[in-house]
């Protein structure tokens, strides 16, 4: 089949290379030029593990190439993808500009019969738009029909969430539409369900999918505060519950909240889109204000231990990336922490596996040092803050840290280190939703230890 993608971000350019290892011919499209010919030469514009690899070997074989012409590269194409950025407005809506832009450019280039899916993650009723903008700009009379195929990508696991997704959904116009047909042969080798249905059912699965999963994430950050003030170890919370299989264990990770290109900005535009239907979403405000407080609260602990002025300390900061695995810091908590522990006047030593340069672009370099390693990070700091949910951070020697730092005192704002043997180092512990030796001082609820066993079978 032929394809062309048009937007080489994190979607277009993982589902380009896909499609075109499923046997596809597939052409990736994007307006900037030098982008185009870092890609071609294997320099991917993001760190996505195995990405590099998937698109020289496609293009070597003959079924991968990129262009920046949009009528030349939808020419052949019988299904044309759109996967342009959708970030968010001012208002907290999705900023269409980009589809806009090019559903028209497609409605000028389209000369045969071609069936145009979205990607992007758009607010209801964004393909019918399309469909209009596409028939306005038609230069000669051509059929067409469009698509809405919204994608559940995880940053960090991308090709393997495209090669092998839990089930794929497919908005049509009509249940006869020709559309149908192309679609079911580009999926057809999934075994994974396929959910079929109107546009708009379609593109609210994928915001209420996201929703749902922040959701989640604020509810047990929530009953992570409750155990605080009441004594019990949200980690054995969230175990407990997510034993019971209608809740599941993912997404049950308390930490600092959710960031990323996708939760803040898809949570806030589905807001939107309720009040936009006279709807007002009350869970979702909840949602976003708790994700906000989150962080304040954090913060409040390194404000307990060394005051409300930070001048004249260093803190040791580990994980600047919105989550592990990946170098976006787009709308990262940890940026964001960073940037509240400079405003107090502190000097920060920061250290991540894969983010340093894009996190540079967005720290600059006053009051911030970036660091090699964690042990580097800890060289003469005050304290340590552990800020991204990296796995190789579990394994940290703590013997060394605490040779390091000038005080042992460590945050750890993802629950991250294995708590008995952080005490047992010697350290003053904070963490999120638990008892740690440094939230005993201040709370005598706190007195009665917390534990689990957890045993298979009868017992
Ligand atoms: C998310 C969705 O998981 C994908 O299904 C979706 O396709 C994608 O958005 C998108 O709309 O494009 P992603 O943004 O890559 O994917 O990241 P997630 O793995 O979902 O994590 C989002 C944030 O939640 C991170 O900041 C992470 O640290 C945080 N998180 C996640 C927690 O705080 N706790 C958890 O238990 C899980």
């Amino acid at each position: 089949m032929k394809i062309a993608v048009i937007g080489t971000g994190y979607i277009g350019l993982v589902g380009a290379a896909v499609f075109a290892d499923w046997g596809n011919n597939v052409v990736g499209i994007d307006i900037d030029a030098e982008k185009v010919a870092k890609i071609q030469r294997g320099e991917m514009p993001i760190f996505e593990p195995g990405l590099s690899e998937l698109v020289l070997k496609n293009v070597d074989a003959g079924r991968l190439s990129f262009t920046t012409s949009l009528k030349d590269g939808i020419h052949d194409a019988e299904v044309v993808f759109i996967c342009v950025g959708t970030p968010q407005g001012d208002d907290g809506s999705a900023d269409l500009s980009y589809v806009w832009a090019v559903a028209k450019e497609i409605g000028q280039a389209l000369d045969s019969y071609k069936v145009i899916v979205t990607k992007s993650t758009v607010p209801v009723g964004t393909n019918e738009r399309v469909k209009e903008i596409v028939l306005e700009n038609l230069k000669q009379p051509v059929a067409f029909d469009v698509a809405s195929n919204p994608e559940f990508l995880r940053e960090g696991f991308s090709i393997d969430d495209m090669r092998n997704p839990d089930r794929t959904v497919v908005g049509f116009e009509s249940p006869d539409s020709k559309a149908i047909d192309v679609i079911h042969r580009l999926y057809a080798h999934l075994e994974s369900p396929l959910v079929e249905c109107d546009l708009r059912s379609a593109e609210i699965i994928k915001y209420a999918s996201n929703a749902f999963l922040a959701t989640k994430i604020s509810f047990i950050n929530e009953i992570g505060q409750l155990c605080e003030k009441a004594g019990a170890d949200v980690n054995i919370v969230a175990k407990g519950m997510g034993l019971d299989k209608r809740i599941g264990p993912k997404f049950l990770n308390p930490g600092l909240g959710y960031g990323g290109s996708c939760f803040p900005k898809d949570v806030s535009a589905l807001y939107r889109v309720s009040t936009d239907q006279a709807y007002d979403f009350k869970l979702l405000r909840g949602v976003m204000e708790v994700n906000e407080l989150q962080r304040d609260l954090f913060f409040k602990k390194v404000k307990s231990y060394f005051g409300e002025d930070l001048a004249g300390k260093t803190i040791a900061c580990l994980g600047l990336a919105f989550k592990q695995n990946t170098d976006d810091v787009r709308e990262s908590i940890s940026i964001k922490f960073v940037r509240m522990l400079r405003g107090m006047g502190a000097n920060v030593r920061v250290f991540d596996p894969e983010a340093l340069d894009t996190a540079k672009k967005d720290l600059g370099d006053v009051a911030i040092t970036y660091c090699e390693s964690e042990y580097d990070a800890a060289k003469g700091a005050d304290a340590l803050c552990i800020l991204t949910e990296w796995e190789q951070f579990k394994e940290l020697d703590l013997d060394k840290i605490k040779t390091l730092l000038t005080e042992p005192v460590i945050f750890d704002g993802r629950n991250l280190l294995d708590m008995q043997r952080v005490q047992e180092a010697g350290f003053t512990y904070f963490a999120v939703g638990r008892k740690t030796n440094a939230m005993v001082e201040h709370n005598q609820n706190l007195t009665k230890k917390s534990y689990a066993v957890l045993r298979n079978g009868s017992h």
